[in-house]
């Protein structure tokens, strides 16, 4: 075999051609995922082998299936057949089962929003919901949301009966504490809206977490749902602050149910690429973010989403458009977490005969690792590579794209860099 193609497949391109969940967890996330919409996982079998795909989609959440109106619409009564078609799903593919969600003013009830509570009641009507949801899918979830969008629009604590009823923030604890003793394996998560835009809701949603911490009930995770706009989107760097602003707390974070969606439908070209940078500052933030472990899409493709349902006109916001074609968005994604991402080791048979070596730096890297490749004794490679990492990117690195630093020429066996897209150049 030629030392140039033993070096090509030792570097093989996987950057590119691989998907969504490979990348992210190379590129040291936990999974990517996505939303299970029940209806459509069971009437569409394109649907379901895409979300079966756990090469594209490493971890699942039911879309409405563990919610209380599903779980517990009669007091007392425990349904979990529409809760039980994501845990199956991530229990067969082995994917990563986010579970959704316990405490929260919508989808709940009439029975339990328009009671009449105490304090003492109210806990345990709280106390036998989550001790029978989280109970049935115990050692499933690798978290819950806890607590659900317990913050308004305006940054005020959110009216509910759950609010109302406490008169006040007490039963914050009373849910983390209650999930923690009916699932101590499952983090736990407070999941919500807007607090991507580091405004007052962030700042509430950060109060909260320090007021569960103060009570010392369990808190672990906070979730940014990430519903946000094209070209509305914060920068990748202010969304990372914004996140950072928890993860500062000792809680992780992750993108929860993130769409990016068109305020008016149809959409010009050029708003399908805004679309994509969108994405990519957002998974691009996850990236820049020790302890945010995860992205999830609400939602696999276009042709199914809850967004044309409340936002009459707009949409369009997801990763596939309603054909299963991938979108600009896709590529985008692809190639931020291309870009973070590390290969796999390369290493020969330790029996193997060396009798040379090169250095080499792993492709698909923004920041460029020497690696020594062994090669075995049917090669001759009579030279030690000892190129500059500042200066040249080997066969199949990256060589540039937007926010890229790394070097920019390609060699030694290399013919050009190959705009893949605006994020990701490659030495081809
Ligand atoms: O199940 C009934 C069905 O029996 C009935 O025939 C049909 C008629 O409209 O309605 C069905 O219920 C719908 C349900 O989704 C299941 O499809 C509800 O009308 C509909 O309002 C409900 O919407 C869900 C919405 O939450 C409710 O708040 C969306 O699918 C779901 O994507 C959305 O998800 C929320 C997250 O849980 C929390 N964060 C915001 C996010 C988007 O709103």
């Amino acid at each position: 075999m030629h030392s140039k193609t033993l070096l090509a497949s030792l570097l093989a391109p996987a950057a590119v051609s691989a998907v969504l969940n490979d990348l992210a967890v190379r590129a040291g996330l936990k999974y990517f995922g996505a939303a299970l919409g029940e209806g459509a996982f069971q009437s569409d079998s394109t649907y379901a082998s895409l979300l079966r795909d756990t090469a594209e989609f490493g971890q699942v959440v039911p879309e409405n299936g563990m919610k209380w109106e599903s779980t517990e619409r009669t007091q007392g009564v425990f349904t979990y057949g529409s809760g039980d078609v994501s845990a199956k799903q991530a229990q067969q593919s082995g994917q990563v089962l986010r579970c959704h969600a316990l405490v929260w003013h919508s989808q709940l009830p009439n029975w339990v929003s328009g009671g009449t509570w105490t304090v003492e009641t109210l806990t345990a009507v709280m106390e036998s919901h989550i001790s029978n949801v989280m109970g049935h899918y115990k050692g499933q979830c690798y978290a819950w949301d806890v607590v659900n969008e317990a913050v308004g629009d305006d940054g005020n604590w959110r009216s509910t009966v759950f609010l109302d009823t406490f008169n006040g923030t007490g039963y914050l604890p009373v849910a983390f504490n209650l999930a923690r003793a009916a699932d101590p394996s499952a983090k736990l998560y407070y999941n919500d809206y807007n607090l991507e835009y580091n405004g007052d809701k962030t700042d509430r949603a950060v109060e909260l977490v320090k007021l569960v911490q103060a009570a010392g009930a369990p808190i672990d995770g906070v979730g940014f749902q990430g519903h946000l706009l094209v070209a509305g989107t914060p920068s990748r760097s202010n969304l990372a602050a914004a996140l950072q602003r928890f993860t500062a707390l000792g809680v992780e974070v992750a993108f929860t149910e993130l769409d990016i969606r068109h305020t008016s439908l149809p959409a010009p070209a050029s708003a399908y690429a805004t679309q994509g940078d969108d994405y990519a500052n957002v998974v691009g933030a996850c990236l820049d973010t020790p302890n945010c472990v995860g992205v999830t899409v609400w939602g696999v493709t276009d042709k199914y989403s809850w967004i044309p349902g409340t936002f009459e006109g707009q949409g369009d916001a997801l990763l596939y458009d309603a054909n299963f074609t991938r979108k600009a968005a896709w590529t985008s994604v692809s190639s931020v977490l291309a870009a973070s991402a590390t290969l796999p080791p390369t290493s020969t048979s330790s029996s193997a005969q060396a009798c040379g070596s090169s250095t080499v730096y792993v492709t698909a890297t923004a920041t460029a690792q020497p690696v020594t490749v062994t090669v075995t004794a049917t090669v001759t490679l009579s030279q030690t590579a000892t190129t500059d990492p500042a200066a040249i990117q080997t066969l199949y690195g990256q060589c540039g794209g937007r926010g890229y630093t790394g070097p920019s020429q390609c060699g030694p066996y290399t013919a050009a860099c190959k705009v893949q897209n605006d994020w990701y150049h490659q030495c081809m």
